[in-house]
């Protein structure tokens, strides 16, 4: 079976070296893996939570599309699109918030920092905490179930949002479905084992919150050299050795290099190497992977209008699998149309599963009378001929159903379904009398 990969990124700010290695970068190799059918994502509605600028946000999901492509991405290979081009996310979060327990929530990493950041200080713990926020992980659980991903990258960081995911996921099969047949797919996280988050300029996990970003793109390689020239070192002079090990220069080229390669850098820098070369040779590493795609990324972001032809083809791929899967979740919790019989009122006839046979009786345009006899499935198994009375077509109606198959010898009736079909239909009718 394939897998479904699937990944998002909050559309706010702009994006650097810590997202590429933790996020775009591993799940583009996993998009390449045989197999596997991937889902890629602007999670330009959680950037609402965080992000009161709309220009910023117009921007920065228009530049995080024009990284990923650049990074690699194949739009004709994987899907990628803007969650707030899916009307289906929110609609299915409401479903998913209606099983989600409150408790839970209040025990997520995002809302519980911000309320001890406000105990902290003094203030009303609720302080400037929007209820998007505290739902922040349910939105991220409906982004995921909605595509029913078997896998999802991450940051580590992320990883308790999807216990949370598979917890609501459980919590709806449970309700909702039959065991032997769960709507939700319970993902699996994905966690980067050797990356999991890139250290900043000051050796704290990059973050646009501690100021200490590598951009990835955005100010060209001078932006680049600039801030690799900005990263914490410990102050031991060129010739004597250093330690490798703990220093936040070394965990940023490993990022970026192959074993040997890392190998050969610590050997060098236990030998003596200058901060100050070694920081050179963490550029020239950097710059030959990342070159070649800022190039490309400078031609996306002159042609913003190829990138919303892109995103539009993948919302409607996209909206092709949500909206099947949605509807079925609406069924499962109730939401059913009017004109579908009611489960109670077919239960209440003695089995709880398959609808029944239905004789219909009308008269046509020629003013005749006739009758069908349609299967559950709606196929019709007889017809009649033409009765010139209502009430004599109702009379063999009536007959049929009382004496089932054995009437239908002489019944001016066509059969237009398989002999057995028509008797196990009759039969049924006569079970259910
Ligand atoms: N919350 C994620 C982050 O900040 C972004 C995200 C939103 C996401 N929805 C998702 C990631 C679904 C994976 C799957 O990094």
């Amino acid at each position: 079976m394939t897998q479904r990969v699937l990944t998002g990124i909050t559309t706010t700010g702009t994006l650097h070296l810590g997202n590429y290695v933790g996020a775009i970068r591993p799940a583009i190799a996993a998009s390449r893996e045989p197999g596997v059918e991937s889902f890629y994502f602007m999670a330009d509605y959680h950037a609402l939570i965080k992000c009161d600028e709309p220009d910023r946000v117009a921007r920065s999901r228009l530049e995080i599309t024009a990284t990923w492509i650049a990074a690699g991405l194949d739009p004709e290979r994987t899907l990628i699109y803007r969650q707030s081009d899916i009307p289906e996310i929110p609609e299915l979060t409401w479903l998913l918030t209606c099983v989600t327990a409150k408790g839970q929530m209040n025990r997520a990493h995002a809302y519980k920092g911000a309320v001890d950041a406000n105990v902290a200080a003094g203030e009303d713990p609720d302080a400037g905490i929007s209820m998007g926020l505290f739902s922040y992980p349910i939105l991220m659980a409906a982004d995921i179930l909605m595509f029913n991903a078997h896998r999802v990258p991450v940051g580590k960081d992320q990883v308790q949002h999807l216990e949370m995911a598979r917890d609501v996921a459980q919590r709806f099969n449970h309700l909702f479905c039959p065991p032997d047949a769960p709507l939700f797919v319970l993902p699996e996280v994905q966690v980067e084992a050797e990356m999991e988050l890139l250290p900043g300029l000051d050796g704290r996990k990059m973050s646009k919150s501690y100021d200490n970003v590598v951009p990835l793109f955005v100010g060209g390689s001078k932006a680049l050299k600039d801030a690799i020239a900005r990263i914490v070192t410990d102050s031991k002079l060129p010739g004597e050795p250093k330690e490798p090990e703990g220093q936040a220069l070394v965990t940023i080229f490993d990022a970026f290099a192959t074993p040997a390669e890392r190998a050969a850098f610590r050997a060098e820098l236990r030998a003596g190497l200058a901060w100050g070369e070694a920081k050179q040779r963490l550029f020239d590493q950097i710059e030959r992977q990342i070159g070649p795609m800022r190039a490309k990324y400078d031609e996306l972001m002159a042609h913003p209008d190829k990138l919303e032809a892109i995103l539009q083809q993948g919302a409607a791929k996209a909206r092709a699998l949500a909206g099947p899967l949605l509807a079925r979740a609406r069924e499962a919790v109730g939401l059913r149309s009017f004109s579908a019989p009611l489960k109670s009122d077919v239960s209440s006839k003695g089995d709880g599963k398959a609808a029944l046979p239905v004789f219909k009786q009308y008269r046509e345009a020629d003013g005749k009378f006739y009758f069908k006899l349609n299967a559950a499935d709606g196929a019709t198994l007889l017809q009649s001929e033409a009765f010139e009375a209502g009430r004599d077509a109702g009379q063999w109606v009536a007959r049929l159903k009382r004496e089932g198959a054995a009437a239908l010898a002489g019944a001016p009736v066509r059969q237009l379904g398989e002999a057995a079909a028509v008797a196990a239909a009759l039969q049924a009718l006569l079970q259910a009398e």
